[in-house]
């Protein structure tokens, strides 16, 4: 690793120097939605450090956090015309485009964080689906890497013990027909949002409440703006790492594998910190005190459950792959 750097190094400094054989040199735009704080952030973060490194400066990454550049809106469209290289959106932000990547969406995939790892990894059957997904490649898509945030939570200006204590609530939804029928089936109703407008959202109670992880919620300040929070657990936020095909296939053949290299390594790196950052994003929402988190009992857990698991996945199975959702439903216990 340590010799591999510095030779990249000096050839970054050759380049510099105005040495002709360092070559044509590339810039990737990495745009996303979230704080550079977060597991998201610290993991686009990190694939900038470790391309440039890498490439020894013949590839620059140019991070655009907060949707500064572009939003949940306009992102995916921007990556399709190659006004950014990169993003790493929650599965449920394809939904129009790939219906199928829902399946990271279906409520109770994950008893913990710990069953996370198996079921996403890239050649597990949920992986594979991802990577090989035929929508996205025809939109010029590419995967090259899964990125999690963990689980998430329920908020709200209510304690919600129960299923029946969201009834007539609105909660903000990522563009999701499951996430849409999740909420339906709890008695609640539910808004898709842009995640840059949900803390206005949240404030001015055009919605009720929201799900994210704790990093999510802490980053956001949406903690201040909701008086409780369920520790539910209940769904994932796994983002798809992707890159404009035609971009990446235009690189010289030892920048495109610089390229998967790092983003392999920022994937390791993400899964190292993102149960952290949620616990400390936990911890600072407690230190705070403008929130009860309410921790559930497994029987109240599973109430939220029974309601969603099997429902949701049957209703979805067509359009997720039904020998996914069977082999899914098979591991559930
Ligand atoms: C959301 O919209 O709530 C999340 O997908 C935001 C994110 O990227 O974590």
């Amino acid at each position: 690793g340590v010799v591999t750097l510095a030779a990249c190094g000096a050839r970054g400094a050759g380049a510099a120097g105005g040495d002709a054989a360092g070559g044509e040199t590339f810039t990737i735009k990495f745009s996303h939605v979230v704080t550079p704080a977060t597991p998201k952030g610290q993991a686009a973060d990190k694939f900038k450090e470790v391309v440039e490194q890498r490439s020894g400066g013949r590839i620059t990454v140019e991070v655009y956090p907060n949707s500064e550049l572009y939003g949940d809106k306009d992102e995916l469209q921007a990556l399709q015309s190659n006004s950014v290289q990169m993003l790493a959106p929650a599965s449920a932000k394809f939904t129009t485009i790939a219906p199928a990547l829902q399946v990271l969406d279906l409520p109770f995939l994950f008893d913990s964080v710990d069953d996370i790892p198996a079921v996403v990894s890239p050649d597990s059957p949920a992986g594979r689906a991802i990577y090989e997904n035929e929508a996205l490649a025809s939109n010029n898509i590419k995967v090259i890497g899964l990125w999690d945030n963990g689980l998430k939570q329920l908020s709200s200006n209510t304690e919600m013990r129960t299923p029946e204590s969201l009834a007539g609530l609105s909660f903000r939804i990522q563009p999701s027909d499951v996430l849409r029928s999740q909420f339906e089936n709890w008695g609640a109703s539910s808004t898709p949002m842009a995640f840059s407008e949900v803390y206005n959202a949240l404030q001015q109670g055009v919605v009720n409440g929201q799900e994210n992880p704790y990093s999510n919620i802490e980053s956001q300040n949406m903690h201040t703006v909701q008086s409780h929070i369920t520790e539910s657990n209940h769904g994932y936020i796994g983002y798809v790492l992707v890159i404009n095909n035609q971009f990446l296939e235009s690189l010289p053949a030892d920048l495109q594998t610089i390229v998967q290299e790092s983003a392999d390594e920022a994937s390791t790196y993400n899964r190292e910190v993102a149960a952290k950052l949620n616990e400390e994003a936990k911890a600072t929402i407690q230190q705070a005190g403008t929130t009860q988190i309410l921790e559930l009992t497994p029987e109240e857990r599973k109430a939220f459950k029974d309601r969603v698991v099997p429902s949701v996945w049957q209703q979805y199975a067509d359009v997720i792959g039904p020998d996914l959702v069977n082999d899914l439903l098979a591991q559930q216990n």
